[in-house]
């Protein structure tokens, strides 16, 4: 049987002047095998379905449909509803940060799916804070991924939830052994700071001059005192004077 033997045989039975029909889900028949647990061992994957839970003006879908909508995709054996919005131009709500979460909060409360939320998520303790507030099971990211295609892993770390033995433990095999190797190394040499050096200071004309390229000076008179003038410094706007190894501006 395919979905058109179905519709034909509807077809007919309508012409041949039937007010009802009605499908057989009963007594062992194909739709009641899909029904019982006896008969269907399926183990599907989760289905998530994205939704843009409201168009964005009042004149359009709004999320009184989608709760109801979501409901009705919960029934068919949807397990998330992925809260997005928008689509046909128009966008009369504020777009912030975690501007959909509302959607997904309310999709979750009254419908009672699970929920992912996306859109302008771009923090760690703001995606901790949508998923511990309940607001969604799950958060999407986007822009930050592609941004950072390590974000979920470096968040774990910020969020203090990776392994303190073995902080990459989670990333690939082939970069966390040697990255957690290197966490020994570095737990070893303390923090890194930038090293103060008088004497090279004082060859090179002041502390800034750590990070200059080959020399490349001139000199400007203010008050008759005669100081040193970085050009590279000037063509990057920060322009530091010097007397000796002192900086004067
Ligand atoms: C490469 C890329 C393509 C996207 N394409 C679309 C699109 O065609 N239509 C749409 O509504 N959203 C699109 N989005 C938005 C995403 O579906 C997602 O909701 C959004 O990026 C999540 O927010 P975030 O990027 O601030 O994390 C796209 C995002 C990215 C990064």
């Amino acid at each position: 049987m395919t979905p058109q033997t179905l519709v034909g045989s509807a077809r007919c039975a309508l012409r041949a002047g039937f007010d009802v029909r009605e499908l057989h889900y009963a007594h062992g028949f194909l739709l009641n095998a899909f029904l019982s647990p006896l008969t269907n061992d399926r183990q599907d994957k989760p289905l998530f379905v994205r939704l843009s839970a409201v168009d964005g003006s009042s004149s359009g879908w709004t999320i009184d449909g989608s709760v109801a909508f979501a409901a009705a995709l919960k029934a068919v054996g949807v397990d998330v509803v992925d809260c997005s919005s928008g689509g046909f131009g128009v966008y009369e709500y504020p777009s912030g940060y975690g501007f959909q979460v509302p959607f997904a909060a309310q999709i979750r409360r009254e419908a009672k799916i699970g929920t992912m939320a996306a859109g302008l998520i771009i923090d760690p303790w703001q995606a901790e804070a949508v998923i511990a507030s309940g607001q969604a099971n799950l958060v999407a990211l986007g822009h930050v991924a592609l941004r950072d295609p390590h974000f979920p892993l470096h968040a774990q770390q910020k969020l203090g939830i990776a392994s303190p033995n073995a902080a990459y433990a989670d990333w690939n095999i082939q970069a966390g052994w040697w990255l957690d190797n290197r966490e020994t190394k570095l737990h070893q040499l303390g923090p890194w700071a930038p090293t103060v050096d008088a004497a090279a200071d004082n060859r090179r004309g002041c502390s800034l001059c750590q990070l200059r390229v080959a020399g490349f000076f001139t000199t400007t008179r203010i008050n008759n005192q005669e100081y040193k003038h970085e050009q590279t410094y000037l063509r990057a706007g920060i322009s530091s004077y010097h007397r000796g190894a002192e900086q004067v501006h």
